[in-house]
């Protein structure tokens, strides 16, 4: 593996998650393969799974980590070509991305969708200015339009806790105060189109995806509907896509209960709002799922850092 930009980059997802869940059995196995190596990690946006998650991956396979929060201690970045910098902008991508590359065997980038401007989301300046002026592998820690890592770690909690080979998977959008990006969401989407599973998308009316996203997916605005056998119920805010990063509503019908939930397993990324997005009986059930979800976010990367390494 060159790079994990996005979901598009894994070869065979049956293939990657049993790996991960061999590494699992054995995270320290490959130790020695990150040695006097780096891996460093620069965070445009808040974490805490991502970031700690990521490092003790790296740390697994023998790789020194460096952490940057880079939002609130670098340099405010340049992105666009030719830009007389009389602004607030004071380093340019072309030398910050060489720089860093001379520090870091692989480098690691969070950067959220700013919800403000859909065509500079779509371009993902941030991670898209590393691609092209580093000269090392890139790992997206999630980015404007996708969250690679949790949707592999998802698709790792799937595969150990389901009960047939086909499981009814439902993503529900659920109510949030703020607006949300829409990059979780997405890559659960594209990862669930390599998974052998029935899968439906269901969201209150104006709440479509991005249309490329959602090509093929079953889409069933009625709720309850959606959820009738589900196997895993994984649930999530976005904001409108289509009136670019508006909450069009708060709708508390969508919240998810044990009711709705029935005999489900729940899945949420987490941070997670209670009782608005979920309410407390499902979290604090067996049910739910969530924790071994975000523990899956080590083996996630670690699988995803172990390729890059070989690949090196
Ligand atoms: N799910 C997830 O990415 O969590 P953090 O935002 O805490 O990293």
């Amino acid at each position: 593996m060159k790079n994990y930009l996005s979901i598009n980059d894994i070869d065979s997802l049956p293939k990657l998650v049993e790996e991960a869940k061999n590494l699992k059995k054995n995270p320290k196995a490959n130790v020695a393969l990150g040695a006097n190596k780096t891996i460093g990690l620069l965070f445009f946006n808040n974490s805490l799974r991502t970031r700690l998650s990521t490092q003790k991956a790296a740390t697994n396979l023998g790789l020194e980590v460096m952490v940057m929060n880079f939002g609130n201690e670098g340099w405010a970045l340049e992105y666009e070509d030719g830009t007389i910098m009389n602004q607030g902008t004071s380093e340019h991508i072309k030398e910050a991305a060489q720089v860093v590359s001379q520090y870091c065997d692989i480098i690691g980038i969070r950067a959220f969708a700013g919800l403000t401007d859909k065509e500079k989301d779509k371009a993902e300046v941030v991670l898209n200015g590393f691609k092209e002026y580093a000269s090392v592998p890139i790992l997206n820690m999630e980015s404007s339009v996708g969250h690679p890592l949790q949707g592999l770690a998802d698709a790792i909690t799937i595969d150990e806790n389901k009960t047939k080979k086909r499981p009814k998977v439902v993503l529900s959008w659920a109510p949030h105060p703020k607006a949300l990006p829409h990059a979780v969401a997405n890559s659960f989407i594209e990862m669930m189109q390599l998974q052998d599973a029935e899968f439906v998308l269901t969201h209150p009316k104006g709440y479509e995806l991005d249309p490329k996203i959602t090509n093929g997916v079953t889409i069933e605005n009625n709720q309850e509907k959606a959820l009738e056998n589900a196997d895993f119920v994984s649930v999530k805010n976005w904001s409108s896509y289509a009136n670019y990063g508006k909450v069009l509503n708060q709708d508390e019908s969508w919240m998810m209960t044990k009711e709705k939930l029935g005999k489900a397993k729940f899945m949420h990324c987490l941070p997670v709002r209670r009782n608005v997005v979920v309410n407390d009986a499902v979290l604090d059930s067996e049910q739910s799922i969530v924790i071994q979800q975000a523990n899956n976010r080590t083996y996630a990367a670690q699988i995803v850092l172990k390729k890059i390494l070989e690949n090196l």
